[in-house]
């Protein structure tokens, strides 16, 4: 049986969006990429406004804001492996430094990897040499919106679960931290139960680690679903969709009535209860591992899997926007700056000014792209514009 602890994303309640642009904003003024994928040099200089950046397919556009995603923790907005980075053809290492300005200071930040070691990724900020990417967090952070993710809904459950710990991860950084303990403490008591015989208080501790570091990713989740559904970007014209979200998963149900510490007792117990059937299968049956994030069209009162591809990807919008304002929301956290890619194919002329008014009115800036620069003709001055050709960007003024 299911089971689903529903949030409503409710169109009346929604905030006007004049009201939630308080976060602090973050300014990218220069981004420079040595030999990364299609560009061996591009040093690009940028005044502050949004950026269009238009082009023909294949002309470097996703790299572009995939490289800037690299100044974050994780691999990036395609999730690439490190060494797919390095340009084909270049010396075997690359670099992409970038300078934001915070609204205090401008910071420099710069991540790569040598050519004789490209499994390390190095990372810099300012003049200092950080511990990981994990570090940009504290001063940056992206939230992202690509082609990739149009299937969201039709995936199968473990996309969906990505895309709710990531927007989880932008709100609480301990998230990752808590999943990896998860994660590590449940491949350690699988490989207990396939190799048999193990201690039972090795398993017992193992399995209370799950359970502490369970509950607390389940919380952390219901606490995003909880921060979208009040920030929802929703309105009756039907430009984003009212959702209504829910989390499928037990501890995030159990959560519903039962105090965490009850939950993580309840949830080591059923562990240990289930340890022969886990080691038939191979895999832990039950957990936060298995969750699954549900979102449905309100008005249609339909799943959001039964929609339309412009339905969907009004939602799939919908959504991040309301991470974005829900983040603004909140005092303290880094500054947020957008990538959308693909960002106006899918849409009719009005949700296309509809997206945006409201981009304008988070305050983030916003990077966008596009094959076809007449899509966002709407932005006139209010945005830098920029055409890419294969390896590289030139800026040109709007008509
Ligand atoms: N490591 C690499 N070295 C060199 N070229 C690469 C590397 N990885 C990808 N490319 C190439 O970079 C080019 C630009 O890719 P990118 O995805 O940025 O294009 P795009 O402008 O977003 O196109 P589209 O409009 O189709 O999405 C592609 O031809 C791709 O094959
Ligand atoms: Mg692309």
């Amino acid at each position: 049986m299911s089971q689903t602890a529903i949030r409503k994303v409710d169109a009346a309640t929604a905030p006007p969006a004049h009201a939630c642009n308080a976060g602090r904003a973050a300014r990218l003024r220069r981004l420079t990429l040595t030999d990364y994928r299609s560009y061996a040099y591009a040093d690009i200089a940028f005044d502050g406004r949004h950026a269009v950046i238009a082009g023909a397919n294949g002309t470097g556009k996703t790299n572009l804001l995939e490289a800037l995603s690299q100044i974050g923790p994780g691999r990036g907005l395609r999730g690439a492996r490190l060494d797919e980075l390095p340009r084909i053809g270049g010396a075997g290492g690359w670099a992409v430094s970038a300078r934001i300005d915070d609204g205090e200071d401008e910071r420099r930040f710069g991540v790569g990897a040598e050519a004789a070691r490209p499994q390390r990724r190095v990372c810099r900020i300012d003049d200092a040499s950080a511990s990981g990417p994990g570090a940009f967090a504290d001063h940056l952070r992206f939230l992202w919106l690509t082609p990739a993710m149009d299937r969201l809904f039709m995936d199968g459950a473990g996309e969906r679960r990505r895309f709710l710990d990531r927007m989880t991860l932008a709100r609480d950084a301990a998230h990752g931290k808590t999943s990896s303990a998860y994660e590590q403490a449940m491949r350690q008591r699988q490989r207990l139960l396939d190799e048999g015989g193990a201690e039972e208080g090795w398993l017992n501790a193992l399995e209370a680690q799950m359970a502490e570091t369970g509950v607390a990713i389940a919380a952390a989740r219901r606490e995003t679903v909880s921060a979208l559904a009040a920030a929802a970007v929703a309105d009756d014209d039907g430009v984003f969709p009212a959702a209504d979200i829910a989390l499928e998963g037990e501890l995030e149900t159990a959560l519903d009535g039962d105090k965490p510490a009850d939950a993580e007792t309840a949830f080591a117990d059923k562990l240990c209860a289930r340890r022969r059937l886990d080691a038939e299968a191979g895999r832990a049956l039950a957990g936060p591992h298995r969750s699954d994030l549900l979102v449905s069209h309100r008005k249609k009162g339909r799943p959001a899997r039964l929609c339309s591809t412009g339905e969907q990807k009004a939602l799939l919008i919908g959504l991040v926007l309301a991470n974005g304002r829900a983040l603004s929301r909140r005092s303290g956290g880094a500054p947020l700056i957008l990538l959308l890619d693909e960002i106006a194919a899918h849409l009719d002329p009005d949700r296309r000014a509809g997206l945006f008014s409201i981009i304008d009115d988070l305050g983030f800036q916003t990077l966008m792209t596009g094959t076809d620069q007449a899509l966002f003709t709407a932005w006139g001055r209010r945005a830098q514009h920029f055409e890419a050709r294969d390896g590289a960007l030139c800026e040109r003024t709007p008509t």
